[in-house]
């Protein structure tokens, strides 16, 4: 991971203290991806701040392996994990520059909220977004049927 992380980010990418503490983290959820016996990417979410939500804090696809989608897979392995460690929402940091904060909303669509629009990080613009978790059980995203109980 670290090798993925700093081949990215150069100077800008964590620490290995930094990326050993979130891996480690209570309740943390890990996606991995595997092709020919080597880790090409990686997803790591942590608790976050809002309440019964996680937030995201790297996810990362060997660049030999982008421009298939991988990354879909990749956070869905991660969302089943949050889903069962009692999890509601996933908060991405998405960078707007490479296209992945439009493409998150276009994937998500009805379960993406903006939280913060378009501000500058040290990564580049981001765009902050929640993603409702689907109910592990198939069913509807939770908060969404939630608030309509409550609405009627
Ligand atoms: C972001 C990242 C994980 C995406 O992984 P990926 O599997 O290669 O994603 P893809 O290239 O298949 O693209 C996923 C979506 O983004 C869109 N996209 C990708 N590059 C784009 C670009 N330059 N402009 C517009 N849209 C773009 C694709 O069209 C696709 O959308 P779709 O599923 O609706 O068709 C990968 O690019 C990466 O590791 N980047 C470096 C680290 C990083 O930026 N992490 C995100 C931090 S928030």
């Amino acid at each position: 991971m670290l090798e993925l992380e700093r081949q990215e980010w150069r100077s800008r990418a964590f620490s290995r203290a930094e990326m050993r503490r979130q891996v480690a983290a209570g309740r943390a959820a890990v996606g991995t991806l595997v092709a020919e016996d080597r880790l090409v990417g990686f997803a790591v979410a942590t608790p976050g701040w809002l309440a019964r939500g996680a937030t995201l804090n790297n996810v990362l696809i060997d660049p030999a392996y982008r421009g298939r989608g991988l990354v879909w897979p990749l956070l869905a392995a991660v969302e089943r994990e949050l889903g069962t460690r009692g999890f509601a929402t996933l908060v991405i940091d998405a960078r707007v520059d490479n296209g992945f904060a439009d493409a998150i909303e276009r994937r998500y669509g009805a379960r993406a909220r903006v939280l913060a629009r378009d501000h500058p990080s040290l990564y580049g613009a981001q765009r902050t977004i929640a993603v409702e978790l689907s109910d592990p059980s198939g069913g509807r995203p939770r908060r969404a049927s939630r608030r309509s109980s409550i609405d009627r």
